[in-house]
């Protein structure tokens, strides 16, 4: 058997298709103001993106950009001038920073009202309390990508690799409130596989190149890899080996072209919320 592939990048563009759409019926721009503070190139690169789609849409974007040697209470002025400015409806501030920076007080400062990364513990605590609002990028473009598939989430079993802030907290919230039973496991876990091979559905958010075997999915489940690995030969894998994992699977997320297209359509998508949320 060979698992149906989950296209995130037409997924991507119909939901960009359909924010474009609805942004050029606004009558106003929404803002979104991206912050990037140091010269990683990696981090780069996703400003470029995010700036590049967001642009697409149709938002009024601004990037600024900090020096590494910026430290924590110009950046704590920066984010308030962000909130204070009326015509600035989203604000992202790219992680990681520099190491001389705590993230914590720096998401904190952000209004949560503007944070379109769903990271403030304000949004943190609405999607755990079933009531979400702004909702991290990634995890709502795994559940988008489940609801594109027509992957049923009531009662099935759920199982999130990696109990990271960014991805693996927020997805298993939201399984958790799309009905599904949910397990997290992580580098402590005492036996990966055996609670991997239970999972109807497998979210891998780990950061570990090909971690997920074949021999680990239960044949049928779905599985979307978050992971995006640079390979030392230079090739991009996920967490999961996709051609063993695709020979039981019955869906799983090709990378790159899977989660990855979804985060920056998500963070328009977010924009668009905070924007019409904020003017009414
Ligand atoms: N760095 C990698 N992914 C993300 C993301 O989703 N948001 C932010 N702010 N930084 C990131």
């Amino acid at each position: 058997m060979s698992a149906a592939l989950i296209d995130g990048k037409t997924v991507a563009e119909a939901l960009r298709g359909v924010l474009a759409a609805k942004v050029a019926g606004l009558g106003f721009k929404p803002g979104l103001a991206v912050v990037l503070v140091g010269d990683d190139p990696a981090s780069a690169v996703y400003v470029r993106n995010k700036d590049r789609a967001a642009v697409g849409a149709g938002l009024a974007v601004r990037t600024i950009r900090l020096s590494a040697e910026t430290q924590q209470a110009a950046l704590l002025a920066q984010i308030a001038a962000l909130n204070a400015d009326p015509t600035v409806d989203g604000i992202l501030v790219q992680l990681p920073l520099p190491a001389h920076l705590d993230q914590k007080p720096v998401i904190a400062a952000i209004d949560p009202a503007k944070d379109v990364d769903g990271l403030h513990p304000v949004n943190a605590g609405r999607l755990a309390n079933g009531d979400p609002l702004l909702v991290p990028c990634t995890p709502l473009g795994v559940m988008k990508l489940l609801a594109a598939a027509s992957i049923p989430t009531r009662g099935r079993r759920a199982l999130v690799l990696g109990r990271s802030v960014l991805v693996g907290r927020p997805v298993a919230a939201l399984l958790l409130n799309a009905d599904a039973t949910v397990t997290v496991a992580h580098s402590r876990t005492a036996d990966l596989a055996a609670e991997c091979r239970r999972a109807d559905i497998l979210v891998a958010a780990v950061g570990r190149p090909e971690m997920v075997r074949g021999d680990w999915v239960k044949p049928g489940a779905t599985v979307i890899d978050v992971g995006i690995n640079r390979l030392p030969d230079g090739r991009l894998v996920g967490d999961a080996a996709f051609e063993e994992c695709r020979t039981v699977a019955g869906a799983i997320t090709p990378v790159p072209g899977g989660v990855g297209p979804m985060t920056i359509a998500c963070l328009l998508e977010n924009t668009v919320t905070a924007a019409l949320a904020r003017r009414g």
